[in-house]
């Protein structure tokens, strides 16, 4: 192979918001698979908005969820994950030819035994079932982690019921589309929150979902939210935390389901570890690896979805590893619509 191996470093820990600088792109000759080793070819990465928490320097605040020491690190590659093709194998369970997801980090090129990042990875490296007659990338975005958690925390937590109102927010992101998609389709009346006309527009017309609040410009979320719930809030599920899911929890019936999933709106500035504890609110926290071992019965049954049409997605592509850096400060700034990926390679 003429190839080279590039791989983004993380060159500085951040201050605040990333900044390019932050990263650096170094090429070396391609790695050799040893002994239960492959040698993996990348063809998406992912950029994740967590990603951000682990480019903070290991402290005593985030050493409980460091348990296998630094997942990434000053000089080190990115974590993040990697949907990649078998290209040379030692191993018998990820065969030539197989295509491959995991935490591998973004780079061209990853050797593993199968074996990363067990933290953020537990089920180890997946070999994606490409029988299911699905775009390849699918296993990256909405078949990936980044559909499985609102699968899993629709389906088997939150239990949204025909009639009940479901507040969404980062509602036009990779899993606030699925989230909102699922609650509909179960009779929910849905309404999303997210940063753009452009983001409301494509939840309400192409996802159906009933009410879009772009809360950039609208100058009381808090009002708007009372206009688009008028029963309450039913089905909560949260994206973001901060002042939105306040205005959203204050509409909290009786019966309410809530779930904190993500913190978009504080991970520049809380450290990896502290989030779960820092949280002015009391949370059950949704962590999509309790469900590693029914992730195969999720991506066919979503896969069936998509076939049959009654579960649409979007993927936001920007090409070349060198611009993984930025296609991963956009989705921290809200750019993307749908699933952020970086495309390595056809
Ligand atoms: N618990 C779990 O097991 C688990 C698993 C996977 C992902 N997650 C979390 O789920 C969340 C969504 O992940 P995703 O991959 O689907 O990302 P995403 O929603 O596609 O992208 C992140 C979005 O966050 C929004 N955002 C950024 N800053 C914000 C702010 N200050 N206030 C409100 N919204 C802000 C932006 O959209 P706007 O334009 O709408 O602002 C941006 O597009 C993330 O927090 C992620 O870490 C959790």
């Amino acid at each position: 192979m003429s190839d080279t191996h590039k791989k983004i470093l993380l060159a500085a820990y951040p201050n605040g918001m990333p900044r390019e600088s932050d990263f650096r792109l170094e090429e070396s000759p391609l790695p050799t698979p040893g002994a239960d080793e492959f040698l993996a070819r990348a063809l998406y990465l992912s950029v994740d908005p967590f990603l951000r928490m682990l480019m903070n320097p290991s402290s005593e605040a985030n050493a409980a969820s460091r348990t296998e020491g630094p997942i990434t690190d000053v000089g080190r590659v990115m974590a993040g994950g990697f949907l990649g093709e078998v290209v040379e194998s030692n191993n018998a369970k990820y065969p030539r030819g197989a295509i491959v997801e995991g935490i591998l980090g973004w780079q061209n090129y990853a050797v593993s035994n199968g074996w990363v990042n067990k933290r953020h990875n537990p089920g180890g490296v997946v070999v994606c079932e490409t029988g299911l007659d699905v775009p390849v990338s699918l296993f990256a975005s909405v078949l990936g982690r980044a559909g499985l958690t609102p699968y899993f925390c629709m389906t088997r937590e939150l239990k949204p019921q025909a009639g009940e109102t479901a507040v969404i927010t980062s509602a036009a992101g990779a899993g606030g589309s699925i989230a909102g998609q699922i609650a509909k389709r179960v009779g929910c009346h849905v309404v999303g929150v997210c940063g753009s006309d452009e983001k409301v527009d494509w939840i309400t017309s192409e996802l159906g979902f009933d009410v879009g609040i772009n809360y950039k410009t609208t100058p009381d979320i808090a009002a708007a939210l009372r206009d688009a719930c008028p029963r309450g809030v039913d089905v909560h599920y949260d994206n973001v935390g901060g002042p939105i899911m306040e205005a959203i929890a204050a509409l909290h019936t009786p019966t309410h389901r809530y779930r904190l999933v993500g913190i978009a709106s504080s991970y520049n500035t809380v450290p990896e570890g502290q989030s779960h504890w820092s949280w002015p609110y009391e949370k059950p926290m949704f962590v999509v690896h309790d469900y590693t071992k029914e992730y195969a019965d999720g991506i066919r049954e979503m896969a069936g979805w998509i076939k049959d049409g009654t579960l649409k997605y979007r993927e936001d592509i920007v090409e070349g590893i060198e611009n993984t850096p930025k296609a991963f400060i956009g989705v921290l700034t809200g750019d993307n619509i749908g699933k952020r990926l970086v495309k390595v390679a056809d």
